[in-house]
This record gives structure tokens, C-alpha cells and sequence, in this order.
């Protein structure tokens, strides 16, 4: 059972300057509603009941946003306006499973893990990264059944350009387990086109073992100075720990960059 999800929001959100300038990037708007509610109601509907947020002081904002019941509250009071008594109510909903807790140094999403390492209860936990929305199919849902079927971690994939390896982690393939579902043989961060062992991407979703944090403690920095989860998922495979590439049913949408997240609000008005 995957009951608890972390949510890295720490990032400083630079490929969308000037928007993230004030403001967080999650936050923003896609399609009249903000980023992360998106990522909130996947994992919820997948069954999550505990989501812990990593954020910075520098993204309070975030913490702000769902701890704002009592202003919804007295707004209500004097204005019973149907909108936002269902606006306060969800906002309830989503403060009642959501724990904060604190990365102020930008050291890479390993470190942001690693932040989250006396919460998490169970054997494996889920991740989710914002920046990546997935729509038409939950995929932290049918992730969940993966590992419920093959008891391993899983991480969420997709086939990119060539030319474009360097922007994911890529991973190589040992065997399959069946049509969308194959055992991760190696995983490099970010390689060159060059040093690719396919074009197989890391896609924002991975069910993760709590034993992650162990290699986590000692994970030295990698590329552009970070400390990386893919670099701490390489040692746990060549240490035999089974982990799954699973080819998403939905359609990926990346709101981490200024065009991919205008597109994303294009798209999503048209569901
Ligand atoms: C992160 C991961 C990368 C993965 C990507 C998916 O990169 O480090 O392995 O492919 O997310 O979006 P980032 O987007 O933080 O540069």
C-alpha cells in the first residue's frame, strides 16, 4: 500500500522568469487553478492520504496558500457566496493531508528527498515532481498497481528526441515485463546524446523504497553540482534492487518551461 506522497518545491522555477520572479511557479495558474492542485488530486485519487511538501523560505507562499482556511472562513461569514465555500472546503481538504517540511539550499532533488527521511513510514513511498502533469490517465495510480504486481520501485516513462537527452535521466532496459512495464537495467542523469544508453526518459513519478534514504546519506553531487535521485537509483540497481520503468498511459505535459507551460493551459481548457 502506497499511502504517503513527497512533493520537492523547493526549485527556484528560473526557466519561468519573469512569472516565478515573486511568485511560485506551482501556483500558477493552468487553466484558472494552480499548478499543484493538479499533482495533489493525482496522488489523492491514487489513494495517498499524507503528502509532504519540501519547500523553502523562499516558497512559503506555498504554505501560506493551503493554511488560508480562516481568511476563506471569515469571508464566507460575510458573503455566502457557493464558489467559495467549495474553494474553502477543498483548501480544508488539502490542509488536512499536507506536512511541510524544509530544503533552503538548493542541493538537487536527492537532497530534497533526503529532507523527508523521518516522515516516511512504510516501505515504499511515492514522488511526485510538479513541474511534470500527466493528463487523460492517472499515472501515480496505475504506478501503484505496477508495484503492488512486480514488488519493486517504479518509475514513470516516456520515449524524447534524441537530440534531447540531455534534459531527463535516461535509462536502459534488461528485459520486459510485459507491454509497458520493463526492468531498469542503469539510469544516467541528464547524459550526452552520445553517451545515452537509449532515449528512454525519466518522467516526474517514482514509487520509491524507504531504503533510498541510506544511499541518499552518502550520494555524492553529480551533475551541475546536485545531488541526484537518479545518481542514488543507479547504485541501488547495480546493488540488485529491482526497479521498473513503467510507459504512462496519459499525455505528458512539461509546465517547467515558459512554452511547455503555455501549451499546458491551451491543452487542459480544451479536456
Ligand atoms: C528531474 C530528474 C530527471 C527527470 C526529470 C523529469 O530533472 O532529475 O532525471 O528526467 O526530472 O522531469 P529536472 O526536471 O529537475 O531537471
Amino acid at each position: 500500500m502506497i499511502k504517503q506522497a513527497i512533493i520537492p518545491l523547493a526549485g527556484l522555477g528560473t526557466r519561468l522568469l519573469p512569472l516565478t520572479s515573486v511568485f511560485a511557479k506551482e501556483l500558477l495558474p493552468i487553466n484558472g487553478k494552480p499548478g499543484i492542485e493538479y499533482i495533489l488530486d493525482e496522488c489523492i485519487d491514487a489513494g495517498v492520504n499524507e503528502i509532504i511538501f519540501i519547500i523553502s523560505k523562499k516558497k512559503e507562499m506555498i504554505k501560506k496558500y493551503f493554511n488560508n482556511d480562516s481568511f476563506y472562513k471569515s469571508i464566507i461569514k460575510k458573503k455566502k457566496d457557493p464558489r467559495l465555500i467549495k474553494e474553502y472546503k477543498k483548501i480544508l481538504f488539502y490542509k488536512k493531508r499536507i506536512k511541510f517540511v524544509y530544503q533552503n539550499k538548493p542541493l538537487g532533488t536527492g537532497d530534497a528527498v533526503l529532507k523527508t527521511k523521518k516522515y516516511i513510514k512504510d516501505k515504499y513511498f511515492l514522488m511526485l515532481l510538479p513541474d511534470d502533469l500527466i493528463i487523460n490517465k492517472n499515472c501515480s495510480k496505475d504506478m501503484i498497481k505496477v508495484h503492488n504486481k512486480y514488488k519493486g520501485s517504479v518509475i514513470a516513462s516516456m520515449k524524447v528526441k534524441r537530440n534531447n537527452v540531455d534534459r531527463w535521466g535516461i535509462y536502459s532496459i534488461s528485459k520486459n515485463f510485459d507491454k509497458l512495464n520493463f526492468k531498469i537495467s542503469d539510469v544516467i542523469e541528464k547524459p550526452n546524446a552520445k553517451d545515452a544508453p537509449s532515449n528512454n526518459a525519466v518522467i516526474g513519478r517514482y514509487i520509491l523504497p524507504k531504503k533510498i534514504f541510506d544511499y541518499l546519506k552518502s550520494q555524492k553531487k553529480g551533475k551541475g553540482d546536485e545531488i541526484h535521485i537518479t545518481d542514488a537509483i543507479r547504485r541501488m540497481i547495480s546493488n540488485q534492487n529491482l526497479f521498473i520503468g513503467h510507459k504512462f498511459k496519459g499525455n505528458y505535459l512539461d509546465c517547467g518551461s515558459m512554452n511547455g507551460y503555455i501549451n499546458s493551459g491551451i491543452k487542459i481548457s480544451k479536456l
